[in-house]
């Protein structure tokens, strides 16, 4: 498939191809001005920098695109063919990469103030929601948005399900999915701990016998989740340590080859689209080059 053009205002001039003869405002066949005679106003110090300004950014793209191509890496992610019938329900992904954004977002500013202390966790909190600016708005978005990606996972795996998508050749897809899924849960989990307040407290010792009934390595999990006989400072600290550190950088690992297989592989069309039928074949002898060629139809052949 050839690769679709890219938009001029991105490609550096060395690289540009010229326009055409009566295109882009030059007429069509006559010489261009001869610059001996009419040659253009010459531009004074202040609008030559205004040009060098206004074209700086795409300058500074040109300059990063010659050395590292990315311009290829773009236009393969964004000029893709989308399927017939792609609807509301294939944005549920975006939508679940965008709230771990924001998750991530503000979870790296509320890791500015908290103090993942048994005894000064409960008042960090206090402190983010009362004193410091803009706190409470960035707790509030990072502590509903942990339940708006769980919804939204959950949504955008249910379109998968019900699309078929999870089917030859996605297979991979939706085990990555799968593992994405369980880690997005294990942060919603080891999250609630970190105000270390009395529901949060209790909430995650119930959180934590659940596990310990799992079969097989159900007691060995919770016994690590718990980190000590009781719950109290040890847990608070592996709980942030997942939280903080294992986990995401699991995620975005994992979100990174997830995109990869969707860019590589495309989204399927709903289901309720009919496969188009493959074109039945013409005979050899009905193409250009067969109506001469040789009786075994090698239309080269005879040419
Ligand atoms: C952090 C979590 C996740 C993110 C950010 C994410 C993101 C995306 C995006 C952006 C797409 C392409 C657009 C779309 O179809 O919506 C996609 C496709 C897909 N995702 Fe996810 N996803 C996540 C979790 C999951 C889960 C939990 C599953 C299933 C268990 C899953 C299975 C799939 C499959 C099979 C496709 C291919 C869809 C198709 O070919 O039509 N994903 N994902």
């Amino acid at each position: 498939m050839p690769k679709p053009k890219l938009p001029d205002s991105i490609v550096p001039a060395p690289l540009r191809k010229p326009a055409k003869p009566g295109a882009a405002g030059t007429a069509k066949g006559k010489a261009p001005a001869d610059l001996k005679t009419s040659p253009p106003p010459r531009k004074g110090d202040v609008e030559r920098l205004t040009d060098r300004a206004v074209e700086a950014p795409v300058d500074v793209l040109a300059w990063v695109d010659q050395r590292t191509a990315a311009s290829g890496i773009l236009t393969g992610m964004l000029f893709r063919k989308v399927p017939k019938g792609t609807n509301w329900f294939y944005t549920l992904g975006s939508a679940t990469l965008f709230a771990f954004i924001v998750q991530a977002t503000t979870g790296v500013f509320l890791a500015m103030f908290y103090t993942p202390s048994a005894t000064q966790a409960y008042a960090s909190i206090s402190h983010i929601n009362n004193e410091v600016p803009l706190g409470a708005l960035v707790h509030g978005m990072h502590k509903w948005g942990s339940s708006v990606m769980v919804i939204l996972i959950f949504l955008h795996m249910g379109r998968t399900f019900f699309f078929g998508a999870y089917k030859y050749p996605r297979e991979l897809n939706w085990v990555i999915g799968v593992v994405l899924l369980i880690l997005t849960m294990t942060m919603a989990f080891t999250g609630y701990l970190l105000p270390f307040d009395q529901r949060s407290f209790w909430a995650s010792i119930v959180g934590i016998n659940i596990n310990g009934t799992g079969p097989i390595v159900g007691p060995y999990l919770s016994d690590f989740l718990r980190a000590g006989p009781e719950l109290g400072a040890t847990t608070l600290s592996r709980f942030y340590a997942i939280h903080m550190l294992l986990v995401p950088g699991a995620i975005i690992a994992l979100i990174g080859a997830h995109m990869y297989l969707v860019m590589k592989l495309g989204t399927t069309a709903p289901p309720w689209l009919k496969a188009e039928r493959p074109k039945p074949a013409t005979p050899v002898s009905q193409l250009d080059g067969g109506a001469e060629g040789d009786a075994g139809g090698n239309g080269a052949a005879g040419a």
